[in-house]
């Protein structure tokens, strides 16, 4: 059965509301990521639909998760960023950081379960080295490398179609 990209968004927004709203969340939007016309909201935003529609096939198939979960966490998963001394650090040990400090700030700030913690600390698997303990952990560690590639080749793509890189 196809799933409709506006109901996902709906559904993203219903069970991570008071995140998307929350004032670190906002600052989020002006954090550049994996693009320059990319920010970490959007990228998080994205993450948790694509996330959502993983899960939906896979109960398609007989396997259910916690959505509330899964967006919540999805949506989390990079708030890290948002630190400055992350954000500022060399882009090599922001990848081991960023976690790391997301579920620090995801549990002091949104007060999320273990599952969402693990699933935000362990998001960046393979690197750092320990997989989530759980589904909802490993659909976000799909669903994030699976929005990171789109928004890279997005950017390139839009970089080959600039009028100087167009063959005569
Ligand atoms: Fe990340
Ligand atoms: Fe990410």
């Amino acid at each position: 059965m196809y799933i409709k990209r506006e109901e996902l968004g709906r559904d993203v927004v219903r069970m991570g509301e008071d995140i998307i709203r929350s004032a670190r969340f906002e600052k989020a939007w002006s954090i550049p990521h994996h693009s320059k016309e990319g920010n970490v909201a959007l990228h998080s935003l994205s993450t948790a639909a694509c996330a959502l529609r993983y899960a939906r096939q896979l109960a398609q198939r007989g396997t259910v998760v916690s959505e509330v979960d899964l967006v919540r966490a999805a949506l989390l998963h990079d708030i890290g960023m948002t630190e400055d001394d992350v954000f500022f650090s060399p882009s090599r040990l922001k990848a081991y950081t960023h976690p790391q400090e997301g579920c620090r700030i995801a549990r002091e700030e949104y007060g999320v379960n273990d599952l969402q913690a693990d699933a935000i600390l362990h998001h960046m698997w393979p690197i750092g080295h320990i997989p989530p303990h759980s589904a909802e952990g490993w659909l976000i560690v799909a669903a994030d490398k699976t929005c990171a590639i789109h928004e890279v080749e997005r950017a390139f793509l839009h970089k080959m179609q600039h009028p100087s890189l167009r063959l005569a």
